[in-house]
């Protein structure tokens, strides 16, 4: 027993069947099912389609009505205004399919596997190497994280690609400048630095070096005659910029490491992996006539990107003085991508700020023929984080925050939150630690999540880790109430009886629970992790009216409402601790 159909779609294959039946020269026609306040859903296709016919759309319902078959998954249907169904459906069947996602013994609770799987590259968490992570870098990696969990649920094949700047003029510059101040290589720790130390050194170096190319026209010649090296293997010079790239990575990884986030060395493959790839890029797209020489630059244009001036603005593939920039290299990626890694999608969670750059990109390599009617790509674009004061998210200086004091700060604020409460529930010190990180992260996680990607949004701690609200702290307290009921209840075991008669909160709960499935395949359709959080959020909220409304472990309710109703706690409890999990915050059993 694996996947169960949802009550939703087994209704809508129904009601198709009826339609067909009613009117066989119809064709496939859609009911056009929705949930509804006034019915547990409501079908409206009925009216478009009389019409379309010519018909009276409250008899063509009557006929629909009565094809139907009879059975258990509908309890009364009614046509209604000018011809909508409105649709209840049985409590036993409700039951019934819940009882089968819980006995699902792949532990998917039912969910079922995309029928159309493919493979997708999913770029995402791509700092630059030598320079302080921001809190863009945040939202990369946390909306990244989440669309490689739900897209691996869904059963799709994902690699993860983690584009890291680590390859271009800025490395000329601090390479050179290692090599005529060579006793900063002395101090410089290596392997045994921690993440922190590490990036300081490397900030100090890049300070430095920085003010030297700007004053010191020989030392930016040197520099770039240095980058001439690095892009030609010279050995000395490829062993300097290995020392920053992994003195770098020391850094990310505390970072992703405090984030709770797990990145993989094999799948870090930045700039400079494509290098070798460059020049033959570059031929192609020449040979093809995709890209033409213009003002001694190889270009491509497009109709529809201009100016201000009104000339029109091409994609620069190989500079005027020979190198490669940034579009050399995604352009090499794209190709390596599709031919090497065999994906049919390619997705780039990138701030929207890089739009024009990825849509000429994009055009680009559907000219070559690399993206096309079997690859496509698609840019999850999402907006800048935003201050208190609704500006750009800075320092009271104007600098870049770092981002592990921000973690650091999320974590302060969520331990005292939960300390609050820690007596209560009896958590020992050590608990509300643990609980303060989780709860922390998964505060700044879900603040990111919970909004669709593309709008700005703004950090607000207060608001984050606030017990009220759309916060992932009301859903974690969600989640442990539910666990600590399960826990009282004792010998007292969850238990589906489909013969009983629901409560109104209770189908409610229990339709929604029926949803998962299909929000998580909306999701990983639509590349909106937010939805998913929305569907969790009245989830925790459902949940809360029908332990307002229904008691659960009441001495007046017979053993097997008891039962019932702790199996809808503990299918509550299993959805939630699963959606979180694929958004990267964890559930504490205890909070
Ligand atoms: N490193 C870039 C930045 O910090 C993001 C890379 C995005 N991915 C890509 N394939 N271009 O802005």
């Amino acid at each position: 027993m694996a996947s169960v159909n949802s009550l939703a779609s087994t209704l809508q294959q129904q009601l198709a069947d009826a339609l067909t039946a009613a009117l066989p020269d119809a064709g496939t026609a859609d009911p056009l099912l929705r949930r509804s306040d006034r019915a547990d859903f409501q079908a409206n296709g009925i009216l478009a389609l009389a019409k379309k016919l010519k018909g009276n759309p409250r008899e063509l319902a009557s006929q629909v009505t009565a094809a139907i078959p009879a059975g258990d998954l509908i309890k009364e249907i009614e046509v209604s205004g000018p011809g909508f169904l409105n649709i209840t459906l049985g409590d036993k069947a409700i039951i019934e399919t819940l009882a089968a996602r819980a006995a699902d013994d792949a532990g998917r609770l039912g969910v079922p596997y995309a029928q159309n799987a493919g493979t997708t590259v999913v770029d995402y968490a791509q700092p630059n190497v030598a320079k302080e992570m921001h809190v863009g870098h945040l939202r990369s990696a946390v909306i990244g994280a989440a669309m490689v969990e739900v897209l691996e649920f869904t059963g799709e094949s994902v690699v993860r690609r983690h584009h890291i700047g680590d390859w271009g003029t800025q490395f000329g510059m601090l390479i050179q400048y290692l090599i005529e101040h060579p006793q900063e290589l002395d101090h410089r720790g290596g392997e045994e630095q921690d993440g922190e130390a590490a990036m300081s050194s490397l900030n100090r170096l890049y300070k430095a070096s920085r003010a030297l190319f700007d004053s010191d026209e020989e030392f930016k010649a040197r520099s770039r005659d240095r980058v001439v090296a690095l892009q030609a293997g010279d050995e000395e010079t490829v062993t300097l910029w290995q020392r920053f790239v992994d003195e770098s990575k020391i850094y990310f990884y505390s970072v992703f490491n405090k984030l709770d986030m797990e990145i993989r060395d094999p799948d870090i493959v930045g700039e400079s992996g494509y290098n070798d790839m460059l020049e033959e890029t570059c031929r192609i797209l020449e040979e093809t006539g995709v890209a033409v020489r213009s003002e001694g630059a190889l270009c491509v244009f497009f109709d529809d990107v201009k100016g201000p001036d009104g000339n029109p603005v091409p994609l620069i593939v190989k500079k005027t003085n020979g190198g490669y920039g940034y579009a050399a290299t995604d352009l090499s990626a794209i190709r390596d991508r599709v031919q090497n890694l065999k994906a049919s999608t390619l997705l780039y969670v990138v701030d929207a700020r890089q739009s024009l750059h990825f849509k000429m990109v994009f055009e680009t390599a559907r000219r070559a023929g690399w993206l096309n009617e079997d690859v496509k790509a698609h840019q999850l674009a999402f907006g800048t984080v935003l201050g208190k004061d609704g500006k750009p998210f800075k320092t009271r200086e104007g600098e870049t925050v770092r981002l592990v004091d921000l973690l650091d700060e999320a974590i302060e604020r969520a331990t005292a939150v939960v300390r609050e409460k820690a007596e209560k529930v009896g958590l020992t010190e050590q608990e509300i630690v643990e609980n303060g990180e989780y709860v922390g992260i998964g505060a700044v996680k879900y603040a990111d999540l919970s909004t669709s990607a593309v709008r700005d949004y703004k950090f607000d701690l207060d608001q984050m880790v606030s017990l009220n609200g759309d916060t992932s702290v009301y859903l974690q307290y969600a989640y442990a109430r539910i666990k600590s009921i399960l826990r009282k209840a004792g010998e007292t075991r969850p238990v589906a009886h489909p013969e009983l008669q629901l409560a109104p909160a209770e189908r409610a709960l229990g339709l929604h629970l029926d949803q998962f499935g299909e929000n998580l395949a909306e999701v990983a359709s639509t590349y909106e992790p937010h939805k998913l959080a929305a569907y969790l959020y009245q989830l925790a909220s459902l949940y809360t009216t029908f332990y307002d409304q229904c008691h659960v472990l009441s001495d007046d309710n017979p053993a097997e409402v008891v039962e019932n109703r702790l199996f809808l706690c503990d299918l509550t409890a299993r959805t939630l601790h699963q959606g979180m999990a694929l958004l990267g915050i964890r559930t504490p059993e205890r909070l």
